[in-house]
């Protein structure tokens, strides 16, 4: 018994994990379930947490300043009120540890510019005016890799969409430890999958669902009313056919398939189940249904962070003390890296 509690204890020193979410507006029902769900769950598993606002990612595209830190403070009052415990894991904002864009330098010149210019997000974002993007767009992933690393983090919980940002950040690790023939930087584990690691848009199953769509009945919002999620959900798009009882069965049907997705992971089951749950039903019969989950679970956390929202000193207090928590574990790693380069610290 006492050794199995020292090796947990172990353990939870050597899986540690370190996940961003941008400021950059609204937050949507992809978000929760496809990345900060995860978050609350992995923090009462075995693993030490720290959670991040990434405030410099957001100035890749220009942001009204007054927005900006209005939105860190309401992506941190979303993880507090989503169920992250700041006295168990670390949350803070980016821009109050220096050590990040110390480091994403030192990234700068460790990724070659062929790996960038293979990121897909970038050729996403930057669109067909790419000569016009900030540099820092361009360069945006060395950051990331930076927040990662600098933590030593093992483990990374995200979406789908930040699969080859997560590949990039290993390749910079195993050629920094390679340039410096070093075994200092670990090589990260992406933590995706699970049921909802893509939730797709409301209007179009083929889409994910974004915080840009253009069009408010895409997405469910993190603070949207119940009257208007029974409606968005009423009018999301689907096909003619009742609900399979198979996963077979969801083959082509990319709505139908994203709607029992969202169900399953609100109500926390595997597809089979859910499928044998409501397979038979016709879209009108399951709709109110899987709404009505969604109000249930959403409405307490809009709740929350409406309150915590009015509290802003008590999100600024919580930032803070993040930050001081976070800096004990990146200084020494960034010293470190300093020492391994060659960077004279008289
Ligand atoms: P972002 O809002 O783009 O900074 O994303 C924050 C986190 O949410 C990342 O881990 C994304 O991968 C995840 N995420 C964003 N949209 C979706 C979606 N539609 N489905 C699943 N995960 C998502
Ligand atoms: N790039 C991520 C996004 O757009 C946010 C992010 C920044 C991140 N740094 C990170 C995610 C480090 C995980 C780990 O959603």
């Amino acid at each position: 018994m006492v050794d199995k509690e020292k090796q947990s204890s172990l353990k939870k020193f050597e899986k540690r994990v370190f996940s961003g979410v941008q400021p950059t507006g609204g937050l949507t029902l992809g978000n929760y379930l496809g990345a900060v769900k995860r978050f609350v769950e992995m923090q009462s598993e075995d693993y030490e947490t720290i959670y991040c606002v990434v405030d410099q990612h957001a100035i890749t595209a220009w942001q009204n300043p007054l927005e900006l830190r209005e939105n860190t403070r309401q992506i941190a009052a979303f993880f507090i009120a989503a169920g992250i415990d700041p006295n168990s894991a670390i949350l803070f904002n980016q821009s109050a540890v220096p050590e990040h864009a110390q480091l994403g330098w030192i990234f700068n010149c460790v990724a070659r510019m062929g790996w960038m210019q293979r990121m897909t997000q970038f050729k996403d974002k930057a669109g067909k005016n790419s000569q016009n993007a900030a540099l820092g767009l361009f360069a945006y992933p060395a950051l990331m890799a930076a927040d990662i690393l600098l933590y030593h983090a093992t483990h990374v919980p995200v979406g789908d969409d930040q699969k080859q940002h997560l590949e990039l950040t290993r390749d910079i690790a195993i050629k920094f430890n390679h340039d410096y023939k070093v075994d200092f930087f670990p090589v990260t584990e992406p933590v995706i999958g699970g049921t909802a690691s893509r939730v797709m848009s409301l209007r179009d199953g083929t889409k994910k669902m974004s915080k840009s769509d253009p069009s408010d009945l895409s997405r469910i919002n993190m603070g949207d009313d119940a009257d208007t999620i029974f409606l968005k959900f009423k009018k999301a798009k689907t096909d003619a056919g009742a609900l399979p009882s198979e996963i077979p069965g969801l083959k082509n049907r990319p709505e139908a398939e994203n709607l029992i997705t969202i169900y399953s992971a609100l109500s926390n089951q595997s597809i089979e189940s859910t499928l044998k749950e409501v397979g038979g039903k016709q879209f009108s019969e399951f709709k109110p249904i899987l709404a009505e989950l969604a109000v249930e679970l959403l409405s307490p956390i809009s709740t929350e962070m409406n309150r915590l929202m009015q509290n802003s000193e008590e999100i600024d207090i919580i930032l803070s003390k993040g930050a001081d928590r976070a800096r004990k574990i990146a200084g020494p790693i960034l010293q470190k890296t300093y020492e391994i380069i060659g960077m004279l610290q008289p």
